[in-house]
């Protein structure tokens, strides 16, 4: 049996695990937090140290955490901490992710908070073995915890899941499992079901059931790779500088409405008064009909439904000459330093991998200004470095909690060359 070893937890790793120090090297004990003086039985897992908590000893900077699933559930990482230590952790991944590409002294504005119970999409695991449960993956495990509260998600969605544990027993065979995706639109809630084999007809009639009996504004099912909607009972939409756009199934959106107007007005004041603007990885237009209102954009993005659905929108308000939309894997194909040349701001804001392709490219440009998105800032540095490289000066950092309570933050940044 390995010997228990006590611990005082100095700081949160970028999984939001305390982390604390022995024989000189860091041990990550999750749900731990600063200050706390812990008794943890330690293993060594893919080359690092982690250490199971089996008695908090002294307690540090933490409070209670909200939800009786904390510590289980592998939604939420920091509810336990106090709001100095958890603002100061997050703040913490950033430095720490500027300071390995070398930036030392940028100026990082305070962490801009948003509200709790306000999330608008989640992915829920159903499965029937036994009992049928309905929630989110335990943390670093396969289980599912059986959801029966969330603080994180909009009470729209929440009160889906009875609901849908209830349909889960209904039309999933024994050992079944399948995956609820929720988007909150303008009208209500749209659902995709990915099941493991094309629903048959007494299962469709309980989709068409649930549909009605939960008002929800679509549903459909994704299977074996086919496709349909169940039932379209509302448009779902999703309003975006005041124009209406209507969202393909599961498509990204930003974390809450609270989020797109947040990011918008920072995107809005870090990109100034441009006369072309590119729009880079727009996805269904969070930025695009916003920034419109100060020059022509043209939006790039890769998804075919997302660039669809941004290009009929601006179309619908008689706006495709202020807002050109392009689909195009900006990945394989990256905007050039030649195409580049029309445009005097580019916003750029690509999922958690990043943009490396693209970034290199924007380095060699003559663009004078540029704004990051991102919602990750490991990712988020390195291409600020290929940046900064190119010439350009990393002038300020605006964090924003999108994520509430998880180990993800999300960021703006301004970019500008002389
Ligand atoms: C973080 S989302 C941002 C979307 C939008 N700016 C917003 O705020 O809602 C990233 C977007 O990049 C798109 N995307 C991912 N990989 C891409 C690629 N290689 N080329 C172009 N777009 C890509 C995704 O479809 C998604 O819409």
């Amino acid at each position: 049996m390995t010997e228990e070893i006590e611990l005082t937890i100095d700081s949160v790793g970028v999984r939001g695990d305390g982390v604390a120090r022995h024989d000189g090297k860091p041990v990550y004990v999750p749900f731990t937090a600063p200050g706390d003086r812990v008794l943890v039985r330690p293993s060594a897992v893919k080359g690092e140290m982690r250490g199971e908590l089996v008695e908090l000893l002294v307690p540090g900077e933490r409070v209670e955490p909200r939800c009786a699933h904390f510590g289980t559930c592998g939604g939420c990482a920091l509810q336990h901490l106090s709001d100095d230590a958890y603002v100061a952790a997050k703040l913490g991944w950033l430095r720490g992710a500027l300071a390995q590409h070398g930036f030392k002294d940028i100026e990082i504005a305070p962490l801009r908070r948003l509200a709790p119970g306000t999330r608008r999409r989640a992915r829920l695991a159903l499965a029937r073995n036994g009992e049928t449960v309905a929630g989110f993956h335990g943390r670093m495990s396969h289980a599912i915890v059986d959801l029966r509260e969330c603080h994180v998600l909009h009470p729209a969605l929440v009160a889906l899941v009875v609901p849908l544990r209830v349909l889960a027993a209904e039309i999933l065979p024994r050992r079944g499992t399948a995956a609820a995706s929720l988007t909150l639109g303008d009208a209500g809630v749209d659902v995709v079901l990915a099941l493991l084999k094309v629903p048959d007809l007494a299962a469709l009639e309980a989709l068409a059931h649930f549909a009605a009996a939960h008002d929800l504004a679509r549903l459909s099912w994704s299977a074996d790779h086919a496709f349909a909607p169940v039932a379209q009972r509302r448009p779902v939409r999703a309003v975006f500088a005041g124009v209406a756009v209507d969202l393909p199934p599961d498509v990204f959106l930003q974390a809450s409405g609270e989020a797109d107007a947040v990011l918008s007005d920072f995107v809005l004041d870090a990109i100034d008064t441009p006369r072309r603007i590119a729009d880079l990885y727009a996805g269904v237009g969070t930025f695009s009909f916003a920034l419109a209102s100060r020059a022509p954009v043209h939006a790039v993005e890769g998804d075919a439904e997302a660039a669809k659905a941004l290009r009929d929108a601006a179309a619908r308000v008689n706006r495709a000459d202020r807002v050109t939309v392009e689909r195009r894997d900006l990945t394989r194909r990256p905007m050039s330093v030649a195409e580049f040349a029309r445009f005097d701001a580019v916003v750029f804001d690509p999922p958690r991998t990043g943009a490396l392709a693209q970034s290199r490219a924007l380095a060699a440009s003559a663009v004078p200004r540029v704004v990051a998105v991102s919602c990750n800032p490991a990712t988020f540095a390195r291409d600020a470095r290929i940046l900064v490289d190119g010439g350009y000066t990393l002038a300020h950092v605006a964090p924003v909690d999108s994520f509430i309570w998880s180990p993800h933050l999300e960021l703006v940044a301004r970019f500008e060359r002389r």
